[in-house]
């Protein structure tokens, strides 16, 4: 015991200790009722991986399952599929009139989009993009809202073989250009503008500032969403309305290759340039459908879903486009803010549909903790089944609330980890026949193997604390960086060595084998000479009842090595005050331990985050150390961090 204490890398302090097994009933109608997939997996994986690859239509079969070379690996060698037949060809002939997307624009406008609506979109669209000279192995940009143009647009890349590289709607034009050069795109799909809180974003404004620094660009198609005045360059831009217009709705799909790139997408890291993510078509094809079928206990005759992420994130690609259409599913898409025109708006969309089943991350939670339950108690939310939680750790309240207000308190949270590299959820729940505990995203999905190891690459055993990696290669792992694969092998297969993948994380094992997610390895802090994750310390913080959210960071100690400074919301009607502060010292000290409580509490009515959600404590730890900020060109809500720092700033000064 003694030596493996000294061997641990990351303490794992907190314990949660409450259970949920399986309501008997989700279990009777469920995907997964038993363990025998499990079993399979781990038996054969190659065949377990094959049998879910016969969840798609393939032109030609693959001639090997897993053609191993690490790190570099192929998977269904000489299969032939494309990604865009999988999704709507296929599901035509008995499904074409099943709804593909309900989609809600911010301002109240609705569309219902068919499968065979969609099928013939795609097609005119691939078609047009044909007549603008974009080839089978090109690149194509995308730079759209929420609206249906846009999974449109990526389908008909698909189609036709070009690679799709989409750049969130809210990045601005200097991250536009930077990846439109990177990837050497040679037409831009875009839009006049869209809609966001109310507010008008002008991303043909972007795209023009952006696209005059792009010379591998030759078209830029134009969605009209918000028909606004925009500048208008008559070589160069092209309507898409008009473009559709005379294009023919025949379109075959291209045979491609299983290892052909599906799509580049840029990762949202918190520093250094973006990597380009690259994805191949079966291997990612093959996982997506999979998990989405099992993860989400699809029905897809009778469930509405819905991934409230955005497409431009790995969350929407893989789960609001291709998985889901891949299985046929029925999808809700929703175009703007969750507070857009008032703070319930997501729960009348769920109201209104009949949403059965909710993906959503836990940055989103908290927001709507901190607004108080009284917003989605103003509608019927009983249709939800099934609820979802991706993006970061999930604090156990957090969880909890979820459950309760949202779920009714019936309903199966999983909770999913994933990576934009990984492609498809990795480690998660399967919600017939997974017992939750709350922050755990419990165990890896069948086929993927994975264990917590200490810095020399030995496996910590249970109970203990380190780094998450990835042992054995599966389908929907990304192949390498665009145009960068030294970068890819230095990043991740340095660490252990080229058949062990390392994602960055740290985790740690329970007694009973259950992952917990403990948040990238540098958020990891070190306090007198133990190492613990700030993902913890902020679980025991909003533990709390008056607690919404709250961020920790390590500031440097002459003594101590690191003490904690944590920047907590309180919940709306709570004020963060002297007593406050006394109480969370004392809560954080109970619930973990006296070496976890915070020195310094900083409260605040917002915390900095990337665009995706991801909160930024590389910017917090520069706020905590008094130091400039570094690279900000991700963060979404600058003005919090002034604030933050002009609090941070007194408070130091008057703790001496
Ligand atoms: O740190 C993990 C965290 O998000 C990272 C991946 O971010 P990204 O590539 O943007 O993809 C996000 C959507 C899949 C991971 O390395 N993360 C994601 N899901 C979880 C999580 N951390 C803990 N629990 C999760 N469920």
């Amino acid at each position: 015991m003694v030596e493996r204490d000294v061997e641990k890398t990351i303490e794992a302090l907190l314990e949660e200790r409450r259970t949920f097994v399986p309501p008997e009933e989700f279990t009777k109608q469920a995907n997964v009722s038993d363990d025998s997939f499990y079993e399979q997996a781990e038996a054969d994986p190659d065949a377990w991986w094959a049998s879910q690859a016969e969840r798609l239509h393939w032109f030609q079969k693959w001639d090997h399952v897993l053609r191993r070379d690490p790190p570099h690996h192929e998977w269904f060698v000489g299969g032939k599929l494309n990604a865009s037949y999988n999704c709507l060809d296929r599901h035509l002939e008995e499904n074409g009139e099943r709804v593909a997307y309900h989609w809600i624009g911010e301002p109240g406008d609705k569309r219902t989009i068919t499968y065979a609506e969609l099928h013939r979109d795609v097609s005119k669209l691939a078609n047009a993009l044909k007549s603008l000279g974009v080839r089978r192995g090109d690149r194509v940009a995308i730079y759209l809202p929420m609206i249906p143009e846009l999974p449109a647009a990526m389908l008909a890349c698909a189609r036709i073989g070009a690679a799709h590289s989409v750049v969130f709607g809210g990045f601005s034009a200097e991250s536009l250009k930077d990846r439109i050069n990177d990837a050497d795109c040679k037409v831009l799909i875009t839009a006049d503008g869209s809609y966001r809180r109310g507010g008008l974003v002008p991303l043909k404004q972007s795209t023009d500032e952006a696209v005059k620094d792009c010379p591998s660009i030759e078209k830029v198609v134009v969605v009209q969403r918000t028909a606004e005045d925009i500048d208008w360059i008559d070589e160069r831009d092209v309507w898409y309305h008009e473009l559709l217009k005379d294009a023919s709705i025949d379109c075959p799909a291209e045979e491609m290759d299983s290892e052909d790139m599906l799509f580049i997408l840029y990762t949202s890291g918190t520093t250094g340039k973006p990597k380009g993510i690259v994805h191949t078509t079966g291997g990612y094809m093959t996982g997506v459908s999979s998990t989405h079928n099992l993860v989400f206990d699809l029905k897809p005759e009778v469930d509405v879903y819905w991934c409230a992420a955005d497409i431009g994130w790995v969350t929407g690609h893989s789960y609001i486009v291709y998985g889901p259409l891949a299985n046929g599913a029925t999808s809700v898409m929703y175009e703007g803010a969750p507070d857009h025109p008032d703070k319930d708006r997501w729960w009348q969309i769920i109201d209104e549909y009949d949403v059965s089943i909710l993906y959503t991350a836990p940055t989103a939670i908290r927001t709507f903790m901190k607004w108080g339950t009284d917003y989605p108690a103003k509608h019927d939310l009983s249709s939800l089944r099934l609820l979802g939680s991706v993006g970061e750790p999930i604090n156990p309240e957090a969880w909890i609330w979820y459950q309760e207000f949202i779920g009714g308190g019936k309903t199966p949270v999983v909770d999913t980890w994933w990576q934009t590299e990984t492609g498809a959820i990795a480690i998660t729940a399967l919600p017939g026949v997974s017992t939750l505990k709350p922050g755990s995203a419990t165990r890896p999905y069948p086929g993927v193997f994975a264990d917590v190891v200490d810095e020399k690459g030995e496996s910590v055993g249970l109970g203990g604390g380190g780094y998450l990696v990835l042992t054995r290669p599966f389908p929907s792992m990304f192949r390498t960086i665009f145009g960068d694969d030294e970068r890819y092998v230095k990043t991740y297969f340095d660490k252990y060595g080229n058949e062990t993948y390392f994602p960055g994380d740290g985790a740690k094992l329970d007694e009973e084998g259950y992952y917990w997610l403990l948040g990238r390895v540098d958020d990891v802090m070190n306090v007198s000479g133990h190492r613990i994750s700030t993902y913890e310390v902020e679980s025991a913080l909003v533990d709390h009842h008056g607690v919404a959210e709250a961020a920790v960071v390590g500031r440097k100690h002459p003594k101590e090595g690191e003490t904690i400074v944590a920047f907590v919301t309180p919940k709306g009607d709570v004020t963060g005050d002297e007593s406050l502060m006394k109480e969370l010292r004392e809560h954080v000290g109970k619930v973990i331990g006296k070496i976890a409580r915070p020195q310094s509490i900083i409260f605040t009515d917002d915390l900095p985050k990337t665009r995706s959600g991801k909160i930024m404590r590389r910017l917090l730890r520069d706020v905590a150390e008094g130091r400039d900020l570094g690279d900000v060109t991700t963060l979404q809500n600058a003005p919090i961090l002034d604030e933050i720092r002009a609090k941070s700033e007194s408070q130091k000064a008057s703790e001496g």
